[in-house]
């Protein structure tokens, strides 16, 4: 039986941040939901999160039920975190992470889990170059690790041990039950270290064994916004280096930022500084420009995404192109080889097939036919200041620019609606409708206003 224990309680005082250190975000996401993620591919009988500080933020940003919540009132050192934990454990083996250490691997985590094979206590190390802050790996003549001594507590020779505990271990929960109430706070720091169970382990005769690990970025763990930074950083490279090894071509992996999942077809070309977010789906040829963000957005086939777009809950059929400065908002479906120019703002809207909606426009809460033409300029008057109206477009109708459409509206199939035209009744279909202000007219002689001289 696996129980995996995620000590989530620390105030993270460096963050400088109302927020809980554990819900700062990495790649869009809490760091707390990677190591969540992580924790859960191993498929674990009990998933056991420890909080404290700002506790019912975090377990309100995580109410699945797979989690099981352990209070630790009181800050008191990573080994009381763990106490705090007892409780919730069943018989076998407990791995011990850190939320706010995100970007361990499972494939790590199990050859942990293989090498205290259920009956040793197993530690995650790492060497350092400069091992500033971490806990010291001290072993004996035989090599075997016999302590794990903190920085503040250690002495100069210790200091320069540069193997550290990444504080991640596998250990048996008959022996924590054990060993846990015996640790004392007689240390530099006055907690009840976790790492003192080492030295237990040792003096009971107990097998101690380790893995070591030689990214540093795999166990790193994050206390402020400069180590934030930087893991964002080490995850983005991963996540553009995984994308460019499946076929994606991106003009930059290091102007490229995936906060969610992008699933996609071949020969998917990435301009630089996209952000994806939430789940993307592009289908195969499909260009995505500079500068665009896209959310919880599905591409068919040959898209053409230009510079400065948003788009966001929305489908986009194959063949059609968007932007560039499109904005697509949510609850949006248009079909195939649909034209999408610059500055248009789209919003629960449908395009069929083929329309154009080329500049300037404003469509929300429209059902648009298939070849339509929406001229420049074009508004959809959806909302009367409390509640929202439809407008419905028929099939190969053209509207002319800078039209005002006053919903609720229908307006047929084939129906012309000419340009500069406030339209506020249904128009019919196949018809020329017309609404200006009142017929064109010019003023022959009329003067041009002069600029007044200044007074002097
Ligand atoms: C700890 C280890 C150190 C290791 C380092 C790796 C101990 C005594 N030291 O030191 O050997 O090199 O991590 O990063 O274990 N936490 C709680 N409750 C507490 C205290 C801590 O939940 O009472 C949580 C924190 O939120 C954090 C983790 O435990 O996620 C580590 O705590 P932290 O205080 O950062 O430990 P370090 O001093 O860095
Ligand atoms: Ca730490």
């Amino acid at each position: 039986m696996l129980n995996v224990i995620v000590l989530a309680a620390g105030l993270g005082k460096r963050m400088h941040s109302q927020r809980p250190k554990v819900l700062q975000p990495l790649a869009g996401r809490p760091m707390l939901a990677h190591v969540l993620d992580t924790a859960r591919a191993l498929m674990p009988q009990r998933l056991i999160v420890v909080y404290g500080h700002g506790g019912d933020l975090v377990q309100a940003a995580f109410p699945q039920p797979d989690l099981l919540w352990a209070e630790q009132a009181q800050q008191l050192g990573t080994g009381h975190a763990v106490a705090s934990a007892l409780p919730w454990l069943a018989d076998g083996s407990a791995l011990i992470l850190y939320g706010d250490c995100p970007l361990i691997a499972p494939a790590t985590l199990q050859q942990l889990i293989a090498a205290s094979a259920g009956d040793k206590l197993a530690v995650l190390t790492v060497e350092l170059a400069d091992p500033t802050g971490y806990g010291r790996i001290v072993r004996n003549d035989d090599g075997q690790m016999i302590a794990i001594v903190e920085q503040k507590d250690a002495s100069p020779a210790e200091q320069a041990i540069k193997e550290i505990n990444s504080g991640i271990m596998v250990a048996p929960v008959a022996r924590l039950r054990e060993w846990l109430p015996q640790l004392s706070n007689n240390n530099a720091q006055g907690e009840y270290y976790l790492t003192d169970i080492v030295t237990l382990a040792h003096q009971a005769g107990l097998g101690i064994t380790s893995v070591t690990i030689h990214s540093p970025t795999e166990a790193a763990g994050i206390n402020d916004k400069q180590q934030l930074a930087q893991l964002e950083r080490a995850y983005q490279l991963r996540a553009a280096e995984k994308l460019m090894r499946d076929g994606v071509t991106l003009i930059d992996p290091a102007r490229f930022d995936l906060r969610g999942t992008l699933q996609h077809g071949r020969d998917v070309e990435i301009d630089i500084d996209v952000i994806i977010e939430g789940q993307v789906i592009v289908g195969d040829n499909v260009k995505i420009g500079p500068y665009v963000r896209l959310k919880d957005v599905t591409l068919g086939d040959n898209v053409v995404i230009r510079s400065h777009s948003v788009l966001e809950g929305s489908s986009i059929g194959a063949n059609s192109d968007a932007g560039p400065f499109a904005r697509i908002r949510p609850e949006c479906v248009l079909g195939e080889k649909v034209h999408v120019g610059n500055f248009v703002e789209l919003k629960k809207a449908s395009l069929g097939d083929e329309t154009k909606v080329g500049h300037l426009t404003y469509l929300g809460d429209a059902t648009v036919g298939a070849r339509v033409n929406v001229s420049a300029g074009v508004i959809t008057c959806n909302y009367d200041g409390a509640n929202k109206f439809p407008t419905v477009i028929g099939d190969d109708a053209f509207i002319g620019s800078d039209s005002q459409l006053i919903a609720p509206l229908r307006i047929g199939d084939r129906a012309y609606i000419a340009a500069g035209s406030t339209i506020s009744q249904d128009a019919p279909a196949e018809a020329l409708t017309i609404c200006r202000a009142r017929d064109q007219r010019s003023i022959l002689r009329w003067r041009r206003p002069v600029k007044q001289p200044k007074p002097q």
